[in-house]
């Protein structure tokens, strides 16, 4: 059901299905234009990026992507009340039916798309009537409700555009059309005649229009601001005799100028198919005359051509301008809009801000002398302030623990191999961080996925360890060279004690339970250092962070959970490069004692 009122004064969240960086701009230009602190649109349903760069004014702005609706955070899809839909037309049900059954609290939406087949768009309609909510479409161009919302490339894709056609001053005249052109066309020229607009949307030229003239007419006269409406109807199909019987049943009581394009369609003796499926007058009432007859019967202006009709438009009463002058306002926006241009870089972390650096938010002196070493590690890697004093803690304490484990690890060996071979501290350091890997500290990761994966799915430790066996595969986050179950590592044990702070921690006891299977089949292979920070973490981010596990799949995706490795044993290998300058011992070599020698060719 579409309520102009409640749509207009309501502050929207709007989730785009499909990325048209085209219509997506002109969406924050007009939101940026009318003086919004920040853009409607939230979030877009699109593959192959995390983020879609866009201008909000002249600054650079990222919008989350997500591969679909259901990965996005529950709080997010909740908070989401329109949509614009710019998938293709073989696509337009699925992502539709789909926004509707993730987002609960959808208003509706609009589809862009045109070769919707009907009985898509049937189904679609027969299933947004039964909710009382509405899309707009296919093959629209949108709704705007000037000073409001813009859901879609109605009144223009170019700023400039936008403010010539004036459409930010809420006026008193509603505009319709089947035609997305002609919709555009009519709201420059009513403007251009000095009035301004209350709404204005474009039915698209289906067969099948999800939101029907009827109903954009009911929803005129039940909307306070509109006084007139401007209808450019088509040869086709029955609407305007049905919107002719609302006047007579006074259903619609509002001042109707109207034309109805196509009356040389009767110039020929077959009728022809005009550019839209539903503009071919097959039956004689359906053609242009006639349902102009139709309407002027009941009163309505509907004029014999369009001259006319614009002449009509112009007699109608002007609106008084709330804002003497609006290209005034508007100039210097635009003057911002035109001379953007994108920056080569984004980044999210830190930035100079009035000739003093910001480091994720705050002032670097106040960051650096204000909070702890653990809280700015962790506000850093995850890109914004951490939330809860008990992460902070957590991640100083893993930074401490993984801070070095002797010169016998492999990474430490690269270190002192390179320090003795004469290489400098960077070349030595980096020998022993590119010797992190799957198997020695860069574990914390992937042993972050499989228990996300493992609590997510439901799936029984039992049930998960053979899965993995099966797939030929190690479980990270078990298993340890030095440790076994009767000799334990002290870092997991003070790791897990942590979760004495969480009150919650399903990942952890999934871990855990991993754990008893594998050890009952080997001594060693315990739940290590890796898997233990990354459960703990897990939980900790989830309760204290209020994370969803969309989130926390985004972070497993970008490697995250392995910052704390590298970062902590950065420096236990410079520790080992600086010790091994000291003692200076020379070249490192192996005697052929030491390396066994074996082929069978
Ligand atoms: N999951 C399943 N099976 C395992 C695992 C595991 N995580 N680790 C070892 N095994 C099995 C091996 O498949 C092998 O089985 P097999 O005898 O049937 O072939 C057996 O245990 C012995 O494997 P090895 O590699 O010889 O055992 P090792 O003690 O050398 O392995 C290691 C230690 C490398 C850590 C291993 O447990 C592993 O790869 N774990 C997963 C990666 C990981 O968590 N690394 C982080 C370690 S902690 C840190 O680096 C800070
Ligand atoms: C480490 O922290 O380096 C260890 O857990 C790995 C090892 O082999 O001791």
């Amino acid at each position: 059901m579409l309520n102009i009122q409640k749509l207009r004064t309501t502050k929207h969240k709007i989730l785009a299905l499909g990325l048209y960086p085209g219509i997506i701009q002109s969406m924050l230009d007009y939101d940026y234009l009318t003086g919004k602190s920040k853009p409607d649109l939230k979030a877009i349903v699109a593959t192959g990026k995390n983020y879609h760069r866009a201008f909000w004014g002249d600054q650079d702005i990222l919008i989350p992507v997500y591969p679909n609706v259901d990965s996005m955070p529950s709080k997010l899809r909740e908070s989401i009340s329109l949509f614009i839909n710019l998938t293709s037309g073989r696509r337009t049900r699925s992502s539709t039916l789909e926004a509707f059954e993730s987002c609960p609290n959808l208003f509706g939406g609009a589809v862009f798309a045109e070769n919707v087949p009907e009985k898509h768009a049937i189904e679609i309609y027969s299933k947004i009537k039964k909710i009382n909510k509405f899309v707009i479409g296919p093959a629209t161009v949108g709704l705007l409700i000037p000073g409001s919302l813009k859901l879609g490339p109605i009144g223009g894709i170019q700023a400039e555009q936008l403010t010539t056609a004036q459409l930010f001053e809420p006026g008193n005249v509603a505009v319709f059309s089947s035609s997305g052109g002609m919709t555009n066309e009519l709201i420059n020229i009513v403007t251009r005649l000095g009035k301004r607009i209350s709404f204005s949307l474009s039915f698209g030229g289906d067969r099948f229009p999800t939101v029907t003239p009827i109903e954009a007419f009911i929803a005129a006269e039940k909307d306070k601001e509109t006084e007139y409406i401007i209808y450019f109807g088509e040869l086709g199909g029955y609407d305007e005799y049905e919107l002719a019987s609302a006047i007579a049943a006074k259903k619609i009581t509002k001042k109707i100028i109207a034309y109805i394009g196509g009356t040389i369609s009767e110039m020929f003796e077959m009728p022809p198919q005009f550019g839209h499926a539903k503009a071919m007058a097959s039956r004689g009432d359906e053609t242009a005359k006639s349902k102009t007859k139709a309407l002027a019967k009941v009163g309505v202006k509907a004029t014999n051509s369009f001259n006319d009709f614009i002449k009509h438009i112009g007699k109608s009463e002007n609106v008084k301008l709330q804002i003497e002058n609006e290209q005034l306002r508007m100039e210097n926006k635009i003057s911002e809009i035109q001379k953007r241009t994108p920056s080569l870089f984004m980044n999210s972390v830190s930035r100079d801000v009035g000739g003093s650096v910001e480091i994720i938010g705050e002032e670097m002196l106040s960051f650096a002398t204000t909070k702890t070493y653990g809280h700015i590690v962790g506000s850093m890697i995850l890109g914004r302030q951490l939330k809860s004093k008990v992460t902070a803690e957590f991640i100083e304490l893993s930074l401490k623990l993984l801070v070095d484990h002797g010169p016998y690890v492999s990474g430490a060996v690269s270190t002192m191999i390179a320090a003795r071979a004469g290489k400098d501290l960077v070349s030595s350091l980096a020998s022993g961080l590119l010797t992190i890997g799957p198997r020695f500290g860069g574990a914390i990761n992937q042993a972050a996925g499989h228990w996300l994966e493992g609590v997510g799915q439901n799936i029984s430790p039992s049930e998960y360890v053979e899965e993995v066996a099966k797939s030929g595969k190690r479980i990270s986050g078990i298993g340890h060279k030095k440790y076994r179950i009767d000799s334990p590592d002290p870092r997991v044990f003070e790791i897990l004690k942590f979760i004495s702070n969480i009150k919650k921690t399903p990942y952890t006891d999934f871990a855990k339970d991993i754990e008893k299977i594998t050890t009952s089949k080997k001594g060693n292979l315990i739940l290590n250092v890796d898997g233990a920070i990354g459960a703990v973490l897990l939980d900790l981010l989830t309760e204290k962070e209020e994370m969803e596990v969309a989130d926390l799949q985004k972070l497993v995706d970008i490697e995250f959970f392995n910052a704390l490795f590298v970062i902590a044993r950065a420096v236990g290998f410079t520790a080992h490069y600086l010790d091994q300058r000291r003692l200076d011992e020379g070249l490192f070599r192996l005697s052929s004692k030491e390396v066994g020698f074996f082929n069978e060719n």
